[in-house]
């Protein structure tokens, strides 16, 4: 039993299939469109949280050192519209570790912020519900709202605080095959990557309009279980995603020529039978999406291509014994 006033939780990354990129509100975390994501079952962040009165500030380590200044006003930040829900004033230790491998896009801080979320919400002795735990992790970082969530999550994207949120939709089994082509940090964030892509890109609001369609239909295919269609959706929204960042100013591209090879080789993968659909982030790294029956076969296929690791759905946030 964890003492009174702390909490330890983990949550794991997410892919999505369905891709956000882009806020209508960039206080609030609004999406300009709805997506949806597989929460993998690899890469935990593993985060502690303990409320001590005798503290005069935050602090924050992660993976056993003091963490940078940004990523520690960030957590300071979140601890805030924390102790804002809770009525609570008192500072908090926090403590956080995680399994990702450095450099692989999956150091992300969506695992991050929904681990903190419940860790967090607890220690300050918050009972959120799902949805609740989901807008919270929001806050902190859009993605993480759907590492909340138990396998395959679907982010509505709401018109307000209140109703964007994600939840749990059924889907088939599915794995990712991760390619990781170049394991150096991005150039341009995420969060920089969107603003630049909302203000500049001519291909902005088409985007914006046809995404919402696609994930309807990404919705029916994985009720479904139409694995084909599934596919197809997941890799013509990634690259959708990229032909809308390239088209920024100043340019913005992250995919690599390496990137691209990973696309061919599903490419061909597909053309011989065998299930494979590519999708990346914001970043050059490529996940193959395929059936668990062919995994094996994608993941001989792309060995060359990169470090490779195949991971399928796994569990949203959830609080562990702190002693783990
Ligand atoms: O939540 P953020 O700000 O890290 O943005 C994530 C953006 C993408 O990973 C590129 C797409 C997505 O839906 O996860």
């Amino acid at each position: 039993m964890s003492a009174p006033g702390t909490a330890t939780a983990r949550a794991q990354p997410n892919i999505a299939l369905v891709k956000y990129w882009g806020k209508r509100d960039e206080d609030l975390i609004l999406p300009v469109a709805g997506s949806l994501s597989m929460t993998l079952d690899a890469f935990p962040t593993t985060t502690r949280v303990s409320v001590d009165p005798a503290l005069d500030e935050d602090s924050f380590e992660l993976n056993g050192a003091p963490a940078p200044a940004a990523a520690r006003a960030r957590t300071v930040r979140f601890l805030e519209r924390v102790r804002e829900l809770a009525g609570a004033s008192a500072r908090a230790r926090v403590v956080s570790a995680n399994e990702a491998p450095t450099g692989a896009g999956l150091a992300s801080s969506a695992a991050g912020f929904a681990a903190l979320a419940l860790a967090a919400s607890r220690a300050y002795g918050l009972d959120l519900d799902a949805p609740a735990l989901s807008r919270l992790a929001r806050r902190g970082s859009g993605s993480a709202c759907r590492s909340i969530v138990d396998r395959y999550a679907l982010w509505h994207a709401g018109t307000d605080d209140a109703s964007s949120f994600a939840e749990a939709v059924p889907a088939p089994d599915m794995r990712l095959v991760i390619v990781t082509v170049d394991g150096s940090e991005k150039a341009v964030s995420s969060r920089e990557g969107m603003r630049r892509t909302a203000a500049t890109s001519p291909f902005y609001p088409a985007w914006a309009a046809t995404t919402e369609q696609t994930l309807e239909e990404m919705v029916t295919a994985c009720a479904a279980g139409d694995f084909e269609a599934i596919g197809q959706l997941t890799e013509s929204h990634a690259l959708r995603m990229h032909a809308v960042i390239n088209a920024s100013m100043p340019p913005v591209r992250y995919l690599a020529p390496a990137s691209v090879a990973v696309f061919d080789a599903a490419a061909s993968l597909r053309a011989a039978g065998v299930s494979a659909w590519a999708t990346a982030d914001a970043g050059p790294n490529v996940c193959v999406l395929t059936r668990p029956d062919d995994a094996a076969e994608v993941a001989a296929a792309v060995a060359p291509l990169g470090a490779v690791r195949t991971v399928g759905p796994g569990s949203g946030a959830r609080l562990v014994d702190s002693a783990q």
